[in-house]
C-alpha cells in the first residue's frame, strides 16, 4: 500500500495560498500576474511609445519627501549638462536631434542571458513610480525634480547578473551624426558612468523614463537615464544604451579625463572641496538662494552603510 508521509517541509492543500489569492497580492503590490512571469522568465513584451506616453503620471511615491520646493520645470527643463550636446548649459534645443525610437538596450557581460531589450517592453515590464529627489551637481548647483521610472534593483534583478558581478557599468549611445558634441575628438566618447551591484540594488538608485509627471524629455537625457541622488550629479548618466555587469571597476568619461577632480565614488561631501572650488554650499536651481550642502546630499540614512570598511577609499570626489 502506497502511505503519503508528510515531511516537515511539506505543506498541507488546505494551508496552500490559493493561486488567484497569491496572484492578486502581487497585482496589490503592483506587479501584474503577467508580469511576475515576465520578470521570472527574463523577457519582456513587446510594447510601443505611444503606450509607454500613455503610463504618466507614474504613481507618486510619498517615502522620497525632498524637504524643499520642486525646482520650476521651465529652470530644469533649460539648464542642462548634456556634453553630447554642446558644452554650455542650453543645450534643450540642440538635443532635440536626439533619437529615441527605436531604442535597444544592450545588456551583456556577466549575466545569465545577455542581449538586447527594447525601451518600452522594458519600461512596460519594471515596477513604475514617481519619486521627487535633491539633485547636486559637482559645480555646486542644486535642483528637486519628480522624477518618473524604476528601482534600478528591479533592472538589475531582471538582468540577471552572475555572482561573480561586482559593478554595473553603463554607457550612452555614440553616434557622432546625431550627436554633434561627439564630433569633439577631446573626449573620450561614449559618456561612460558604473556603480558597485551593491549601489545598483540600493533603493535610492533609480532608473528614469519620465519627469515632471511626462516622458523625459530629450535634454534630461531621454528615454532612459540614471539618478543616484547622493553622488555628485555626473555619475547619473544619460541616454543609456548599453548596460554591462563586470568584475572590473567601470572608467567614467571624466575619471577618465581628469581623474585628480572626478573619481569613481563621488558621494557628495560638503567638506571635501572640489580641486577648484569650494562643495560647502549650493546655488538653488531658479532662485538667488544658496544653501548649506548635505553629506550624501541628505540621503546619509539610505546609503552610509554602503561605504563601511571603503574608508580608505576616494570616496567624496
Ligand atoms: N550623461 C551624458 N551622457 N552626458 C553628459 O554630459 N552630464 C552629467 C549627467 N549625465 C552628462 C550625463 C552631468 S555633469 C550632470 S550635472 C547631469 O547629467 C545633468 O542632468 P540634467 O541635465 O538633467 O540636469
Amino acid at each position: 500500500m502506497h502511505i503519503i508521509r508528510r515531511r516537515s517541509w511539506e505543506l498541507p492543500e488546505s494551508a496552500v495560498t490559493p493561486e488567484a489569492a497569491f496572484l492578486s497580492r502581487r497585482e496589490s503590490l503592483g506587479l501584474g500576474a503577467g508580469l511576475m512571469a515576465m520578470l521570472a522568465a527574463g523577457k519582456a513584451r513587446a510594447a510601443s511609445q505611444a503606450e509607454t506616453d500613455a503610463l504618466h503620471p507614474y504613481p507618486r511615491n510619498a517615502a522620497y519627501d525632498p524637504g524643499r520646493p520642486v525646482t520650476d520645470e521651465k529652470f530644469a527643463s533649460q539648464y542642462n549638462n548634456f556634453y553630447e550636446y554642446g558644452t554650455s548649459k542650453s543645450i534643450a534645443a540642440a538635443a532635440q536631434q536626439l533619437v529615441t525610437r527605436p531604442w535597444d538596450i544592450q545588456i551583456d557581460g556577466m549575466v545569465e542571458k545577455p542581449g538586447p531589450v527594447a525601451i518600452d517592453s522594458l519600461i512596460m515590464a519594471m515596477p513604475r513610480e514617481e519619486r521627487i529627489y535633491r539633485f547636486r551637481c559637482v559645480e555646486a548647483w542644486s535642483m528637486v525634480v519628480p522624477w518618473s521610472g524604476f528601482g534600478m534593483k528591479a533592472l538589475v534583478d531582471y538582468c540577471k547578473p552572475l555572482s561573480g558581478a561586482k559593478y554595473v557599468r553603463m554607457e550612452t549611445f555614440f553616434d557622432p551624426k546625431m550627436a554633434p558634441g561627439q564630433r569633439a575628438p577631446f573626449y573620450p566618447w561614449p559618456y561612460v558612468e558604473g556603480v558597485t551591484i551593491e549601489e545598483a540594488r540600493n533603493d535610492l538608485a533609480f532608473m528614469v523614463t519620465g519627469a515632471y509627471g511626462k516622458t523625459l524629455a530629450k535634454q534630461y537625457g531621454a528615454p532612459i537615464r540614471l539618478m543616484l541622488p547622493w553622488k555628485y550629479g555626473f555619475k547619473s548618466i544619460k541616454s543609456i544604451k548599453r548596460i554591462t555587469f563586470t568584475d572590473q571597476r567601470p572608467k567614467g568619461l571624466w575619471e577618465s579625463l581628469q581623474a585628480a577632480e572626478y573619481g569613481f565614488w563621488a558621494n557628495v561631501n560638503p567638506e571635501v572641496s572640489h580641486p577648484r572650488w569650494s562643495q560647502a554650499s549650493e546655488n538653488v536651481l531658479g532662485t538667488n538662494n544658496r544653501i548649506p550642502t548635505l553629506l550624501f546630499n541628505g540621503y546619509a540614512n539610505e546609503v552610509a552603510g554602503l561605504y563601511k570598511g571603503l574608508e580608505k577609499e576616494r570616496l567624496w570626489a
